[in-house]
C-alpha cells in the first residue's frame, strides 16, 4: 500500500495574509467550499485572535466545511489559543495549529527570550491546545535558520507535550533542497519520540525552491505538505499546492506516495482563488498558467499531433481543462447556461442562475457568442458581489479625443434615488468617470492599484478591472467586469464603494450594540 500524504491548504491563512485587501467572508467562505471538493485533507483558514472579522470567517468556514478538517493558527499565547478554540468548535473535524520562532535571531531579536524559555512556551502551548482537542500541530517558525540541535529539542519537548503533527518550516525561503532534505532526514532519525507525531513541511518561495524542497523533504520522511494554491502568500509566497500534488502524482514511482486531492478540480479552484484574490497567475506559471498547455513552435504542434506524448507530460483534462464546446448566444436558455456551468463543474449552489442568466444575456447582446470562460467570469463576479448593493451603475458615458480633455456623463442610483452629473478632466475617461462618482457619493477615496486584465482572447475578451481603494485607513477591493473598459472600470469603483457602505454599516450596527441602543 502507497502511503498517504496529508495536504494542508493554508490559502486562506497563509496566502490571505499577504493580500492587498482582505476577503470577505462570503469569498472565504466560496473558496473553502472550492478546497472541500479539492479533497484537501486539513485547510488552515485564519487567525481568529487576530480580529473580530478573522474569528467571524474561521467560525463560518468551520461551520460549513464537512469533509476537510478545518484548523487556525495561533501563537504559543493562552488567548490564542482560546480564541483559535472558539472559533473552531463548531467544526465537524478540526486542529489547532500553535507556532513560536526557534531560530537564535528570531529567539533573541523578536522575542527577546532564551531558547530555553521558548522551548517551555511551546510545550505550555501544546499542552494548553490539548485541553482542547487531540489534534494540535506545533510550528517551529524559521527552523530553516535553526540549528538541527535546537530543532530536535524543540520538536521532542513538542511531541511530549501532545502535538501530533510537527511542522518544520523554511519561513524566509532560504534552505536549497539537498540541506533542506536533510534537516527532515535529521529530525526523523534523531527525534526519540518521533514516530508519535507526522512530520510536516511549510516552505516558502524567496529562491525560487519552495515546491523543491517540499519534495526533497517527503522523499526524506515528511507526510505533510502545507501549501496554497497558485502558490499565494508572504513575499515570493509558499509551494504551490497543484505543483507538489501534481509532481507527486506524475512522478509517482519516485515518491511511491499518494494524496487525496482530486485533481480535476485544480483548473476551477486555481480561477476562482486568482479571481477572488486579485491576483493574476503568471502566464507560464506550471499546472496553472494559461500557457501550461499550450505548444507554439511547428515542432512541438507536429510532434502533438504525431503522439500528445511528445511534449506533454499530462494532460490538461487531468486538472479539470475542458475544451471548449458548444458556443452559447443569446438565444440559448437558462438549461444551456446551466449545463455549460455543470460542465465546468458547478453546482446550482455555487451560483445564482437567475443571476447569472440575466449578467449572460446582457453579454450575449454585445458580444454575440459567450464561452465558458465568460460564463465562469461572470459567475465569479457574481460570488464577489453583496446582495444588498446601496449603489448602482445606471448610466454612463464618456468621450474623449487627443485634443480635448475627456469628458464623462454618470447616473447612479444610491438607495433607489437617481443621482446624476458630468464631469470634464483628469487624463482620460476613466479618470473623467471616477471624477464623477466621487463627486455624487462625496466619499474621500484614494486609489492604491488599478489592474486591467482581458478575460478570454482577442478583442471580443472582457475586460476585468481590478482596484484598491483606501478609505478612513482601510483598504477595499472592488472588481467589474464589461466589453467596455471604461464601464469595467466604473463597476469596480461601486463595487468599492458598496464594499464601504456595508463596513460602515458593520461599524454602526456595533456602535449601537456599544451604547445599548
Ligand atoms: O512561514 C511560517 O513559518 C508560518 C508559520 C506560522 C507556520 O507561516
Ligand atoms: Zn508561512
Amino acid at each position: 500500500m502507497t502511503d498517504r500524504v496529508i495536504i494542508f491548504d493554508t490559502t486562506l491563512r497563509d496566502g490571505e495574509q499577504a493580500l492587498k485587501a482582505s476577503l470577505t467572508v462570503k469569498e472565504k467562505l466560496q473558496i473553502a467550499l472550492a478546497l472541500e471538493r479539492l479533497g484537501v485533507d486539513v485547510m488552515e483558514v485564519g487567525f481568529p485572535v487576530s480580529s473580530q472579522g478573522d474569528f467571524e470567517s474561521v467560525q463560518t468556514i468551520a461551520r460549513h466545511i464537512k469533509n476537510s478538517r478545518v484548523a487556525a493558527l495561533s501563537r504559543a499565547v493562552d488567548k490564542d489559543i482560546d480564541a483559535a478554540y472558539e472559533a473552531l468548535k463548531v467544526a465537524e473535524a478540526f486542529r489547532i495549529h500553535t507556532f513560536i520562532a526557534s531560530s537564535a535571531l528570531h529567539v533573541e531579536a523578536k522575542l527577546k527570550r532564551t531558547f530555553d524559555e521558548v522551548v517551555e512556551m511551546a510545550v505550555a502551548a501544546v499542552k494548553r491546545a490539548r485541553n482542547y482537542t487531540d489534534d494540535v500541530e506545533f510550528s517551529c517558525e524559521d527552523a530553516g535558520r535553526t540549528g538541527i540541535d535546537n530543532i530536535c529539542r524543540i520538536v521532542e519537548a513538542a511531541i511530549n507535550a501532545g502535538a501530533t503533527t510537527v511542522n518544520i518550516p523554511d519561513t524566509v525561503g532560504y534552505c536549497l533542497p539537498t540541506e533542506y532534505g536533510n534537516i527532515i532526514a535529521q529530525v526523523r532519525n534523531r527525534v526519540p519520540n518521533i514516530d508519535k507525531a507526522v512530520i510536516s513541511v511549510h516552505c516558502h518561495n524567496d529562491l525560487g525552491m519552495a515546491t523543491a524542497n517540499s519534495l526533497t523533504a517527503v522523499q526524506n520522511g515528511a507526510r505533510q505538505i502545507e501549501c496554497t494554491i497558485n502558490g499565494i502568500g508572504e513575499r515570493a509566497g509558499n509551494t504551490a499546492l497543484e505543483e507538489v500534488v501534481m509532481a507527486i502524482k506524475i512522478r509517482q514511482e519516485l515518491f511511491g506516495v499518494d494524496t487525496r486531492i482530486n485533481t480535476q478540480e485544480i483548473h476551477r479552484v486555481s480561477q476562482m482563488v486568482s479571481q477572488l484574490c486579485n491576483m493574476p497567475i503568471q502566464p507560464n506559471k506550471a499546472i496553472v498558467g494559461s500557457n501550461a498547455f499550450a505548444h507554439s513552435s511547428g515542432i512541438h504542434q507536429d510532434g502533438m499531433l504525431k503522439n500528445k506524448n511528445t511534449y506533454e507530460i499530462m494532460s490538461p483534462e487531468t486538472i479539470g481543462l475542458k475544451k471548449e464546446k458548444l458556443n452559447l448566444t443569446a438565444r440559448s436558455g437558462r438549461a444551456a447556461v446551466k449545463g455549460h456551468m455543470a460542465d465546468m463543474g458547478y453546482t446550482e449552489q455555487d451560483y445564482d442562475l437567475d443571476k447569472l442568466y440575466d449578467a449572460f444575456l446582457k453579454l450575449a447582446d454585445k458580444k454575440g457568442q459567450v464561452f465558458d470562460y465568460d460564463l465562469e467570469a461572470l459567475a465569479f463576479i457574481d460570488m464577489q458581489q453583496g446582495d444588498e448593493d446601496r449603489l448602482v451603475l445606471d448610466k454612463l458615458s464618456a468621450h474623449s479625443t487627443k485634443e480635448y480633455p475627456a469628458t464623462a456623463f454618470v447616473q447612479l442610483q444610491l438607495d433607489g434615488e437617481k443621482l446624476s452629473t458630468s464631469s470634464i478632466g483628469g487624463n482620460g475617461p476613466v479618470d473623467a468617470v471616477y471624477n464623477a462618482i466621487l463627486t455624487l457619493t462625496g466619499l474621500d477615496i484614494k486609489m492604491s492599484h488599478y489592474h486591467l486584465t482581458a478575460k478570454g482572447e482577442g478583442a471580443e475578451a472582457l475586460g476585468q478591472v481590478d482596484i484598491v481603494v483606501e478609505h478612513e485607513g482601510r483598504k477595499f477591493h472592488g472588481v467589474g467586469l464589461a466589453t467596455d473598459i471604461v464601464e469595467s472600470s466604473a463597476l469596480a469603483l461601486v463595487h468599492a464603494i458598496n464594499a464601504i457602505y456595508r463596513a460602515h454599516k458593520v461599524a454602526d450596527i456595533k456602535h449601537h450594540k456599544a451604547v445599548g441602543a
